[in-house]
């Protein structure tokens, strides 16, 4: 849910702030403080990382810590490295036309369904080296996600059952017959040694199932929010289509002011005094991404969407160690929907009022659109 009011408040009036729920949890929403936060994972601790979740753990890497944290992302960052992506990149313009086809050809459709939420579900699998189909499971058990409306509990139980299954058989396929471990993620870890020893087939799983928790609603989310950005701005529709080469920074400034993931949870690690206030050793901290992308003491007019803001320092994907390992294929994504969108429109605008994600996500789980065509 959108706080922006509360964000304002806090960031405000009471920037290091306590909330009794979930257990208790201290909130940070400055820019300067939210980003420090998150350089500084000796002293805020990467762990459980959704403050409704206190048990959500097994994420590797982002529950590790240093030194641990850091082998990890050497081993995984050639993935999504810029070779990586420009190999990537003909396979996923692909999958937007084939998903944008119907739609524009319909006039008219849901744009999350239709497109939000199986590009990066298809992304993913090419990411991996899956087969194309085996997307159309991800979305389902997404959209699973959704059924249990974000609940905690409920929330273990679906991906211990759905994705953990679907990942340990491609895991077990890879050990049997792996692809190039130079290329292939899951080939490239099985074959990987941390201190001496592989790495047990249960690590690489809950790697393989980290991609596709942390890369599918936040991806999903982001699309959504950007097609609705342009359905409801026909002027910067407009000036993206006569001038393309300003969608990158278009793309930065949509997760800029969107951040579909509004916050991340840390633990403190030893006391720390902060703003008048000390966060205790062991007490759960909420670093609001979200506020602090919107903080005017960074951002000059943080409301206004201004596609050619830069720099932009935002916060969308983190700072620091844990920054988003996924950013790259993200961004990737984001930019070959904006290009085939309005490169095969004239207009786009809403078809009808979307819903909004609910809990810790700022997106749409449908968004009716109507597209003109030239
Ligand atoms: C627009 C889409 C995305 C957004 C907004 C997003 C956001 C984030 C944020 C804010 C973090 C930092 C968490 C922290 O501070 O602890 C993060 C970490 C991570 N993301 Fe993304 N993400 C996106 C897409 C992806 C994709 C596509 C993948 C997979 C390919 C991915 C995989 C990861 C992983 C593995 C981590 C943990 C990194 C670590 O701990 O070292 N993300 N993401």
């Amino acid at each position: 849910m959108r706080r922006l009011a509360e964000y304002q408040r806090l960031r405000e009036e009471c920037p290091v702030a306590w909330s009794d729920e979930h257990g208790g949890y201290w909130s940070l929403t400055r820019y300067a403080d939210v980003r420090e936060a998150a350089r500084q994972p000796r002293t805020f601790a990467s762990g459980a990382p959704i403050i409704a979740w206190p048990d959500f753990d097994n994420q590797i890497p982002i529950s590790l810590n240093p030194p641990e944290h850091a082998t990890y992302r050497r081993l995984l960052n050639r993935y999504v490295s810029k070779d990586a992506m420009a190999r990537l990149e003909p396979t996923i313009r692909a999958f937007v036309v084939e998903d944008l086809d119907p739609l524009l050809a319909a006039g008219e459709g849901d744009i999350v369904t239709g497109l939000c939420q199986p590009l990066p579900a298809r992304a993913l699998a090419a990411l991996l080296n899956l087969p194309d189909s085996a997307h159309v499971e991800f979305v389902e058990q997404f959209r699973g996600f959704e059924r249990v409306g974000w609940d905690p509990e409920k929330i273990n139980a679906v991906i211990g059952q759905m994705f953990e299954s679907a990942v340990s058989e491609v895991v077990a396929e890879r050990r049997a017959r792996p692809l190039d471990p130079e290329t292939d993620m899951l080939s490239g870890v099985l074959a990987a040694e941390i201190d001496g020893q592989p790495l047990s087939e249960e690590t690489v799983v809950h790697i393989g199932v980290q991609m596709f928790v942390a890369g599918h609603a936040t991806t999903a989310d982001a699309l959504a929010t950007t097609m609705y950005r342009l359905a409801t701005n026909p002027d910067i529709q407009m000036e993206l289509r006569r001038r393309p080469e300003k969608i990158p920074t278009a793309v930065e400034e949509f997760l800029r002011i969107e951040t579909p993931l509004q916050s991340i949870a840390r633990t403190a690690v030893h006391d720390v005094e902060l703003h008048g206030r000390t966060i205790r050793a062991g007490d759960r901290v909420a670093l609001h991404y979200a506020a602090a992308d919107l903080d005017p003491e960074t951002f000059e007019h943080p409301s206004a969407c201004i596609i050619e803001r830069s720099p932009n320092p935002h916060l969308a994907f983190g700072a620091g160690a844990h920054l988003c390992y996924g950013a790259p294929l993200a961004r990737l994504e984001m930019r070959l929907a904006m290009e085939e969108i309005l490169a095969r429109t004239s207009e786009i605008r809403l078809a009808g009022a979307g819903t909004e994600t609910s809990g810790l996500m700022r997106g749409f789980t449908s968004l009716p659109l109507r597209f003109s065509t030239p």
